[in-house]
């Protein structure tokens, strides 16, 4: 019987303990919303991540839109991000008024690191977007010591690299402000939706809470009654004179409960995850037709498991095809170039000079691998990946 294998919009199965906590927030929970849940959940985040201060926000978009506004941008301010990642690593940040700017990645790690970032960097360079792409954490102590050297801000994509680190401190705790998701397909989620925004300085992290919550504020001085002006104040959250916009990004508490519970244990799925991975990864050693990132430190939480498949493009979609066609295993092709899409070529910036970006996606093999794949899906996956190599070998021959 064929196993079908598929690229999974969902990254995990919960534990018994898990759902058990959410049905104890759906019963206790009072508010439903910014509670002792979020609370909770935002104390043991800045534990778990070493970030001083900690917001939960309804998703990672959420978090890189409140960081592209608390980066006080301006026309002509310039932001860097590499071209390779998902869509709102970027687009906050064109919206706040900043030209974006294309760093390539390294070819091998898949990643932007110092040196492609320097390549871009101007004197109108604001803020530096660093993504740990696929759960790999760049090279953060290179990439903080050009940014600290000439006063650019960096925020930390770390969407995919959650309890990802390099040398004990985690994605997220370098720049001056880290995105998290707790999206449906990320190592931990929070049934589907939920984020967190991480920030370092104090300025930033007092007035969160109003931009987060529609600008809702407490009256200054005492009310002689607690329903007198009003229940409770609104203004504008103020950063260095100026006024930002405030909106509703705020997380449920359900999700607030499920996600401290699983920051239980989302250590282990990395390590499952990376285990399976190098695994893997190293049952290609004879297929150098497929080159994977092998990393085997806790740098990588292997969110995701790519490789760049040499030879031609067609090649590529070849192997994808029949892996699909003869083996239900469903890979895909992730990260297309963000320069190509209409909506950046509209705003402008359909340019970028990013070869190893534009190499790696044209070859790039995403295979499914979501915490909850099982071993016969994984072993079904391995054999249809090595078989289909071996026909395409075969077919060059002839
Ligand atoms: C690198 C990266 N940045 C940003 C996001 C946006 O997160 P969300 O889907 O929670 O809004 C995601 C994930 O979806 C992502 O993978």
């Amino acid at each position: 019987m064929r196993t079908t294998v598929n690229f999974s919009g969902r990254s995990l199965d919960y534990s018994e303990e898990e759902i058990a906590v959410v049905v104890e927030a759906m019963r206790d929970a009072d508010p439903l919303t910014q509670g002792r849940y979020r609370d909770a959940f935002e104390k043991k985040f800045r534990d778990f991540c070493g970030a001083p201060h900690a917001f939960t926000v309804m998703n990672g978009t959420a978090a890189l839109e409140l960081a592209a506004q608390l980066c006080l941008l301006a026309p002509g301010d310039e932001v860097v991000m590499p071209s390779h990642t998902f869509t709102s690593s970027a687009y906050p940040f064109a919206r706040h008024g900043a030209t974006l700017v294309w760093a390539d990645i390294d070819a091998q790690t898949r990643v932007a690191n110092a040196e492609t970032i320097a390549a871009v960097l101007t004197p109108r360079t604001k803020v530096i977007v660093v993504v740990h792409l696929y759960g790999y954490v760049a090279d953060m102590p290179a990439i903080m010591a050009l940014a600290r050297e000439r006063g650019i801000l960096v925020v930390e994509d770390a969407c995919q690299a959650i309890g990802a680190d390099i040398g004990g401190v985690m994605a997220g705790a370098f720049g001056d402000f880290g995105v998290f998701s707790f999206h449906s397909h990320k190592n931990l989620t929070t049934l589907g939706e939920g984020g967190m925004l991480t920030v370092r300085e104090k300025r930033y992290a007092d007035i969160i809470p109003m931009l987060r919550h529609n600008g809702h504020c407490p009256f200054p001085g005492e009310r002689a009654d607690y329903w007198i002006p009003a229940m409770g104040n609104v203004d504008f959250p103020e950063l260095d004179g100026r006024r930002l916009w405030p909106a509703n990004y705020c997380l449920g508490e359900v999700e607030c409960a499920l996600g401290a519970k699983q920051l239980d244990r989302v250590l282990a799925i990395n390590e499952e995850k990376r285990r399976k991975a190098l695994a893997f990864i190293d049952s290609f050693a004879d297929y150098p037709e497929l080159a994977f990132h092998r990393v085997s430190s806790t740098r990588h939480n292997y969110h995701l498991l790519a490789a760049r498949m040499n030879g031609s493009v067609g090649r590529r979609d070849d192997f994808i095809r029949r892996m699909s066609a003869d083996f239900d295993v469903r890979c895909v092709v992730q990260y297309y170039p963000l320069n190509r899409y209409p909506f950046y070529q509209k705003l402008g910036f359909g340019r970028a000079d990013c070869p190893a970006a534009d190499d790696f996606f044209d070859h790039m093999i995403s295979f499914p691998f979501q915490h909850n794949l099982s071993d016969a899906e994984y072993e079904a996956m391995r054999v249809a990946a090595r078989t289909v190599l071996d026909a395409q070998r075969d077919e060059k021959k002839q």
